[in-house]
């Protein structure tokens, strides 16, 4: 039994030595800024989440990744487990903090009581001609031009330097599910995709990956929902008209199902767009899958060697 539940990934957290730079990424990716300062950079996506990405000024890196508790209760108890303070979180939104570090280092901030924003306008759903099932009739489809509608911060990915102590601290605290277990062998398993125990509400394949590899601990990368297909192909060329750093994509990942294209900000952070990933309950069980799955496609370019 874990010490809490959590619900969501809610935001990642940056620094960056020109946030004039960083936003300017982040606009073509599809981010809507909610705060600029000489200081920081705070942005949402279009769903409920008052934050989806924070950018302080500083030495480029990877500052932290922040989840979601159901309640407040929940962040006291778990506060209470860690001998840590609930601290007011000092962002859009407001709400209350419990600030960790994972066995690698990583800053893992844990939040809830955050006000809810209200969405914003998102591209609207079009109806497909599939082959036996034509829903769109006597009718035009027109994708308007622009960045990809971001709505939410889905899933992150860190590098660790031992996946089972990893594993441990972050299903021991925050409740975490197996959904595919990456196994180099029988006997050794490298990472994992980890989604949240959300009972028998649906949740995302994976809100956490954690990955032990040649690199050593860092950040690999998180990754935001778009609308939809069009969403994420029109996104696609705002970024590449743009000049941006394409990493990987378009393709249709394995393990997840997801549609994904993976984009790198100016200091080679990478941030994904995804859209149409698998859902699962609590009782939908654990897998375990091969290297060949975690970086093999249903379609779509192989991974380039620079990816992670
Ligand atoms: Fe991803």
């Amino acid at each position: 039994m874990s010490t809490i539940r959590i619900e969501d990934v809610a935001f990642v957290r940056f620094r960056a030595p020109d946030l004039g730079e960083m936003r300017g990424f982040l606009e073509d990716f599809g981010l809507v800024m909610v705060e600029a300062t000489t200081t920081r950079l705070v942005a949402r996506g279009a769903g409920s989440s008052p934050v989806a990405h924070v950018t302080e000024l500083g030495d480029a890196g990877f500052a932290g990744v922040t989840f979601r508790a159901e309640s407040l209760a929940d962040l006291q108890r778990l506060a209470e487990a860690e001998g840590a303070a609930v601290e007011v979180l000092d962002l859009p939104g407001g709400g209350s903090v419990v600030t960790l570090a994972d066995p690698d280092g990583h800053r893992v901030d844990v939040v809830a009581g955050q006000s809810a924003a209200d969405p914003l306008p998102v591209a609207e759903a079009q109806a497909w001609n599939r082959l036996g099932a034509h829903e769109r009739l006597r009718a035009t489809k027109r994708i308007a031009a622009g960045a990809a509608s971001v709505v939410r911060l889905g899933h992150v990915v860190l590098n660790v330097s031992n996946f089972r102590a990893s594993e441990q601290w972050y299903k021991e605290r925050l409740g975490f599910i197996t959904s595919d277990e990456i196994r180099l062998s029988p006997e050794f398993a490298l990472g994992a995709f980890l989604r949240c125990d959300r009972g028998d509400q649906p949740t995302d394949h994976h809100t956490l990956f954690l990955m032990q590899g040649r690199k050593g601990p860092g950040f690999n990368h998180a990754a935001y929902e778009v609308a939809d297909l069009d969403d994420l192909m029109r996104g696609h060329q705002r970024l590449q008209d743009a000049g941006r750093h394409a990493e990987w994509g378009v393709g249709r990942h394995i393990l997840g199902s997801q549609v994904f294209d993976y984009w790198r900000d100016p200091w080679g952070h990478t941030l994904e767009h995804w859209t149409d990933g698998d859902l699962f309950t609590a009782v939908d069980g654990s897998n375990i899958a091969t290297v060949q799955d975690l970086l093999g496609v249903q379609w779509g370019p192989a991974p380039p060697p620079t990816m992670g």
